[in-house]
């Protein structure tokens, strides 16, 4: 196994909207992350996963591209661009730019083209067909799309259909036409030669469909995914974007819905890398990222045990895992996994414990290192994300207007979009203006970066803590993971071995108090001494003890 940059490295995502506004117009930019440059060098991170920063009509908020060249101007200008990536190389920090290749906006131009008439030469870039039935009235297959209804979207104009797996508004492209492909290639190149270190690769295991797009199985949440998730010419087309991306030795990580770990490992073994990493979604407390299922899924800790064991063992020496909690796809940890009341603080500092003390990539969403929570608000007017939408509709005929408010609330993608709160002052600190984009979570008077500054004991300074830890050891980075007391459901324990030395990390995820004695076979392993502890005060040697509420202790086996 090599020891490779972004092994060692810790990832911060930035969601662009919201991070913070430059210019007063309520909406975050390029102007405003450089104005944060210092904050996150202070935080510790070596590279930036951004968000789609591109040309977009804002349907998905840049998951649907119109100018895959350009960037989107409510954000800034190329030169802006140009001018950040400067800067924060200059710090040391890498550059990663959402790649979104599975579908564009409807607004691109060559969908506009395509479109336009049947034979028009940027047709076949997407996939159209003849509706079915009398009149060709139903959808050419049965396919369902991930913000729900039918993936198919009918067009007067050339009496057809088009696929979209998400939303109308961003239709799918079509790999089967090698000139897409040829176009895809030329736009990698475009980022690389600015000098950007790689890509996060939007559902990119949704690119190969089967030939003729048959019908899936009905009865299932997402009908038709037998026919596009990682369909049978995957790694065709990612050794197709290898052939560039290898040149400049860039960086990947495949966003890769229901992967299992033999499938990650045929993406992303080491030496014959077609992704560099890539995301799974088992650990996170949905089984489907998007539509009902997630809002109805409570976090269970045997499950995300199970889930870290498969894929620290299953990739480990092979491979290399990515480690997150939080995206712009899900809601905030906390209130979902710990408490956002009672012991929130704690809570928050246990989940950085974990994720900073497994073999991985860890990957921070903007605001998770102080501790966000969601906004949930009550009001459907005040969320913009489509997929919400689309699941309310859908919710509100199961369980009316209040059941279905009730899981909005708990899972909209949204609960991870408010600005992020920078301090006390009128609109959080995110803009100088008066309004925002989206509504600012209220609580941002208490929970916000200056507060966290300011308090020594914050959430902010336990994640520049545990990042400065896993800098100065590898230890932390590399090694094995073995679990012990797999069915409880308040402990997570497991020890990491390598070269580097063992760690053995103890976690009550109890809102309460619960017993541990450390396992007999450690025992005899010697002298454990304690690393860091999210209390001030925990046993300096591992013994038996009984851990306070979320309690998290790292020790460290002495040499
Ligand atoms: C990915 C993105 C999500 C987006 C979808 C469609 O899952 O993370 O935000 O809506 O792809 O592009
Ligand atoms: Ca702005």
């Amino acid at each position: 196994m090599k020891n490779r940059w972004y092994k060692e490295a810790i990832f911060y995502q930035i969601y662009p909207r919201s991070f913070k506004d430059g210019n007063g117009d309520g909406i975050g930019d390029i102007k405003g992350i450089i104005s944060k440059i210092d904050y996150l060098v202070e935080l510790g991170i070596d590279a930036i996963w951004f968000s789609p920063l591109y040309a977009s009509p804002n349907s998905d908020y840049g998951y649907d591209i119109s100018d895959y060249k350009a960037i989107n101007p409510e954000y800034g200008t190329m030169e802006e661009f140009d001018e950040m990536v400067k800067l924060l190389h200059e710090r040391g920090i890498r550059v990663v730019m959402d790649l979104v290749i599975n579908h564009t906006s409807d607004r691109h131009e060559w969908f506009e083209q395509a479109r336009s008439s049947r034979d028009n030469p940027y047709r076949d870039y997407y996939y159209w067909a003849d509706g079915r039935g009398k009149d060709g009235i139903k959808p050419p297959n049965n396919w369902t799309s991930f913000f729900l209804g039918s993936a198919w979207q009918y067009e007067e104009r050339t009496n057809q259909w088009y696929l979209h797996l998400f939303d109308k508004n961003q239709p799918d492209l079509n790999y089967f036409n090698p000139k897409v492909m040829g176009e895809i290639k030329e736009i990698l190149r475009f980022w690389l030669d600015k000098g950007v270190d790689g890509f996060r690769c939007d559902v990119i295991t949704l690119l190969s469909k089967t030939k003729g797009l048959p019908n899936g199985r009905p009865g299932i949440a997402l009908v038709g995914s037998e026919h596009y998730i990682d369909g049978d010419r995957m790694e065709e087309y990612l050794g197709q974007l290898q052939e560039v991306l290898s040149e400049y030795d860039a960086f990947t990580v495949g966003e890769s819905v229901f992967i299992t770990v033999p499938k990650a490992l045929r993406y992303t073994i080491e030496g014959n890398e077609y992704l560099t990493t890539v995301f799974s979604f088992d650990h996170t407390a949905a089984d489907n990222f998007f539509g009902i299922k997630q809002l109805s899924k409570k976090f269970s800790l045997r499950h995300l045990k199970k889930s870290v064991r498969v894929w620290q063992q299953g990739l480990y020496g092979k491979s290399w895992n990515t480690l997150f909690w939080e995206n712009h796809d899900q809601a905030r940890i906390v209130g979902r996994y710990v408490s956002a009341e009672k012991n929130r603080v704690e809570g928050a500092k246990l989940l950085a414990t974990v994720l900073m003390t497994l073999s991985g990539t860890p990957f921070i969403y903007q605001g998770q290192e102080f501790g966000t929570t969601s906004a949930r608000f009550a009001d459907l007017d005040d969320y913009k994300d489509v997929e919400t939408f689309r699941s309310y509709t859908t919710l509100r005929k199961i369980f009316g207007k209040n059941g279905a408010m009730k899981r909005i609330r708990y899972c909209s993608r949204d609960n991870a979009r408010t600005p992020v709160q920078w301090d006390a002052s009128n609109n959080a600190g995110f803009t100088d203006g008066d309004t925002t984009w989206m509504k600012v979570n209220p609580n941002y008077v208490t929970i916000n970066a200056e507060a966290a500054e300011l308090d020594p004991d914050s959430v902010l300074h336990y994640y520049k803590k545990l990042i400065a830890l896993r800098k100065s050891d590898k230890a932390f980075v590399y090694g094995t993971y073995r679990d012990y007391y797999k069915n409880s459901r308040k402990l997570m324990v497991y020890e990491r071995e390598s070269e580097y030395g063992t760690l053995f990390v103890v976690c009550n995820f109890a809102n309460k108090s619960a017993n541990f004695t450390p396992p007999k076979s450690m025992a005899k392993n010697g002298e454990f001494h304690l690393v860091t502890s999210n209390y001030g005060d925990s046993p300096s040697e591992l013994q038996a003890t009984k851990l306070r509420p979320y309690e998290a202790i790292v020790y460290k086996l002495n040499k």
